[in-house]
């Protein structure tokens, strides 16, 4: 793979949150990487730090977040003049407030939540809500604005979009309102875009349509998708790369098909493990049943976060050692002192890339 087919760069992100009780070390020294054009998915339980690295690349953590370190590098394309510009960004670097920032939300990455309500309002009709977000990024007139929202309630599936445009987020049903917010989403046509627990509230049938449409919007429009799930039936349906998150950490990550038959992680084995025989699609498995319980964020273990919980672990190493990531193929890396003598990811770079601005 090129440098050119890179969408984004998450490089050591550490984001911590400074209670009144300690210290959250919420995202705990993550990396991994996007290609143009391919879904990503994010798995892991409850806690993990799913949610709080999506809100990094986008620096909307809620108070008192805070990134401590790391790069999230956008490799940004553009046509200015009707040329090609080809630009890299470092999303932390810009900080939560300012222009460029603003202007990196509103055009390049657009971020949907399992809530519509999140970011829908309950006092306006779609058509309007859809309309504004339209004219805020793009400059076309009214008319053409609406038409554009109409053409956007049509591709993700909602019937008869001219005459829904006047209506309001209480008439929908749940998917239906979840389809009026990524509409909304896709407005200012971004490159990438984030998808946290989209259809964990949906029942089974209207989530298997919302995915379809996803996927099928990822090509039509040649985005890329986040997808954050803690449902592996959904990363099987849905991935080209996973990323296995275990309190604030990437255990494992690689391409869906190795990960999926091949996983090393002791984590990652446990959390196939848990499947239930019965499939994959069997009513939203959950990642719930592996034994232990995943330590209290405030008071992390010494050494590698699973080991309380790891049928492997080694006494007197595991419970000392935080792991450094192992590269263990091609765009496969494994965070375990099990695969000790393999070459070492994501060394810190200190260099500043290249085109930034
Ligand atoms: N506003 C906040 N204040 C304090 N801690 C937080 C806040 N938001 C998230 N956290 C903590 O950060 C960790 C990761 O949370 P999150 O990313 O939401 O997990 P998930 O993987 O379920 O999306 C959790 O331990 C959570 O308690
Ligand atoms: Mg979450």
């Amino acid at each position: 793979m090129s440098k050119s087919d890179l969408l984004l760069e998450v490089r050591d992100l550490k984001t911590q949150f400074f209670t009144d009780d300690g210290i959250v070390r919420a995202v705990d020294g993550v990396s991994f990487e996007m290609k143009r054009g391919e879904t990503l998915c994010i798995v892991g339980e409850s806690g993990c730090g799913k949610s709080v690295t999506a809100r990094s690349i986008l620096q909307i953590l809620d108070y008192p977040g805070r990134i401590v370190e790391g790069q999230i590098l956008f490799h940004r394309v553009s046509q200015v003049n009707g040329s090609e510009v080809r630009e890299t960004v470092d999303l932390v670097a810009l900080g939560s407030r300012g222009p460029e920032i603003r202007a990196v939300r509103g055009k390049d990455i657009s971020m949907i939540f399992q809530e519509p309500m999140t970011s829908l309002s309950p006092i306006h009709t779609i058509g309007n809500q859809i309309t504004e977000a339209i004219r805020l990024h793009l400059p076309v007139s009214k008319y053409e604005a609406e038409e554009r929202a109409i053409e956007l309630l049509h591709r993700v599936g909602i019937p008869q979009p001219a005459d829904r445009m006047g209506t309001y987020t209480f008439q929908l049903s749940g998917g239906m309102r979840q389809r009026a917010m990524i509409a909304m989403a896709l407005s200012c046509g971004p490159s990438l875009l984030i998808a946290d627990e989209p259809t964990t509230a949906l029942d089974v049938t209207t989530q298997a349509q919302i995915l379809d449409m996803m996927k099928e919007l990822k090509d039509d429009l040649g985005m890329s998708i986040m997808l954050i799930t803690h449902d592996l039936g959904v990363v099987a349906e849905m991935a080209d790369d996973v990323v296995v998150m275990y309190l604030g950490t990437v255990a494992e990550r690689g391409g869906v098909v190795e990960v999926f038959h091949d996983a090393q992680h002791p984590y990652t084995q446990a959390l196939l493990r848990s499947i239930p025989k019965y499939g994959l699609r069997a009513k939203g498995v959950r990642l719930d049943s592996i034994r232990g319980m995943v330590p209290d964020p405030y008071s992390r273990p010494d050494g590698c976060p699973y080991y309380p919980r790891c049928d492997h672990m080694m006494p007197g190493k595991c419970d000392r050692i935080s792991p450094p990531s192992f590269k263990i193929g091609k765009d496969r890396v494994v965070r375990c002192l099990l695969y000790e003598g393999h070459d070492v990811a994501d060394q810190k770079l200190h260099s500043n890339p290249s085109g930034n601005i």
